[in-house]
């Protein structure tokens, strides 16, 4: 009897554990991940080449022989799932994939992750489309598939990702238009499409009234600038074919760095652009601008550090009320048509606070302000090609100046 007793008691205590255990097993079962949430992981990963797929990446740990949710932490490393508080299945809400060189497309049963906010391919090498199922996502509050290949147009309806707060697609090689829809994303802060093929006119955006950064550098768009959106912070427009005047900008209050270079745009840099409250760079260089408005600002309350307004077609004098621009650190109004002197208050400037002056290839004649001469004064940038008389010895005259009949009349002023 004593002899079985540690036995019997074994086989209950055996017993217990197996009934517990089976009344866990659906417990368990139930909270795992919805089945066809693990069937588009599979998707995913299937559709990478394995030879990208890197024994220290997050895809590398995607292992199905567990459940993704439950396992997750240990394996499928870069997804997130919902904690179901009744027995429901786990659904798939984040996957950031972002940086791990992967190579591959982007399977179209991305779409049926309809739980999904986050998708953040970001920095690999996708190529092929963005899947038109992707616009199934509506839950998407992040969109970041910048630095890639992928190609193609926008999704057609991705209008309906209502929810978005980010659409970052810069960087890939995207074309067609862009869609005036997005006007409707009423949470979007961030729209980066840069650096792709985009072309056309750049849709209405107004109704973006969240929008605080708005990137379409370097693409193919053209026509004039449509109403934008009233809070922008950041508006880059560079690289592109766009044209037209630029004084509805002016609107734009809050906006701190203002990037329009290497545009067809002319007329005015108007001086309600230039005191923009907040405003801290402009760069409106490469583009046919033939005036600026510089009014004297005696409110120390300017923002503005870097204007660069060089290759234009700006001509006259070189604004002395420049220097009432407190901030300032940075000017460059380089490859103009500026002529006459250097006024002498830049020289009241030079190294508090300006640290970078390009004056180069304009028509100013006549002498330097003394500071110039002073070789303790620090500064960076360039007085070549004028019609100065700039000594050789300043670092600021290297690179020469005219040949005498360039200088004749002035710049044919
Ligand atoms: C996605 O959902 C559709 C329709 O429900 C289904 O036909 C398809 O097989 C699903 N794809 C995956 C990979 O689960
Ligand atoms: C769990 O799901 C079953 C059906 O799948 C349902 O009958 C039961 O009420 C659910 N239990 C809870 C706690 O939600
Ligand atoms: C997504 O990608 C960006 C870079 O594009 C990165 O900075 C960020 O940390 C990533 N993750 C999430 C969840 O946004
Ligand atoms: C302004 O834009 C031009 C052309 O895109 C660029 O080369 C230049 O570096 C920019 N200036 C500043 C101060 O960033």
């Amino acid at each position: 009897m004593a002899r079985l007793m540690p036995s019997v008691l074994f086989m209950c205590l055996n017993t217990i554990t197996i009934a517990i255990i089976l009344t866990l097993i659906p417990l368990f079962a139930e909270s795992r991940t919805l089945g066809s949430d693990v069937q588009v992981l599979r998707a995913i990963k299937q559709s990478i080449d394995p030879v990208s797929i890197t024994s220290s990446s997050f895809l590398h740990s995607w292992n199905f022989n567990t459940d993704p949710c439950e396992s997750m932490g240990a394996n499928f490393l870069g997804i997130l799932c919902t904690i179901p508080q009744d027995n429901s299945s786990s659904r798939i809400t984040v996957i950031d994939l972002e940086g791990d060189g992967y190579e591959g497309f982007l399977t179209p049963a991305v779409g049926n992750l309809t739980e999904l906010t986050v998708l953040n391919l970001s920095n690999n090498k996708f190529r092929g489309p963005i899947p038109s199922s992707v616009s199934k996502l509506v839950k998407l509050t992040r969109l970041l598939l910048a630095d890639n290949f992928f190609s193609g147009s926008l999704p057609p309806r991705i209008y309906r990702l209502k929810k978005i707060g980010s659409l970052d697609l810069s960087r890939n090689r995207l074309s067609g238009s862009i869609p005036g829809e997005l006007s409707g994303f009423r949470s979007l802060t961030l729209l980066g499409l840069s650096n792709n093929e985009f072309s056309g006119r750049i849709p209405i955006l107004a109704g973006l009234w969240q929008l605080n950064t708005l990137d379409l550098s370097s693409n193919q768009l053209y026509g004039t600038l449509p109403q934008l959106p009233q809070n922008l912070r950041t508006l880059l427009l560079g690289h592109n074919l766009l044209s037209g005047h630029i004084s509805s900008i002016r609107r734009l209050e809050n906006l701190r760095t203002l990037d329009l270079s290497d545009n067809r745009f002319s007329g005015s840099i108007d001086h309600e652009i230039l005191t923009l409250p907040e405003l801290s760079r402009l760069n409106v260089s490469v583009n046919r601008f033939t005036t600026m408005e510089v009014i004297r600002f005696s409110d120390s309350a300017t923002q503005l550090q870097v204007l660069d307004v060089h290759a234009n077609r700006l001509h006259g004098r070189l604004p002395v009320t420049l220097v009432t621009y407190g901030s300032l650190t940075t000017v460059n109004v380089g490859s103009n048509l500026f002529s006459g002197r250097i006024p002498p208050e830049y020289g009241e400037r030079l190294g508090r606070p300006w640290r970078n002056l390009f004056l180069d290839h304009n028509f100013l004649v006549g002498g330097l302000p003394p500071q110039f001469t002073n070789s303790a004064v620090r500064i960076r940038g360039s007085l070549a090609h004028n019609c100065l008389s700039c000594p050789a010895s300043v670092q600021l005259c290297h690179g020469g100046q005219r040949a005498a009949a360039e200088c004749v009349g002035g710049g044919g002023k």
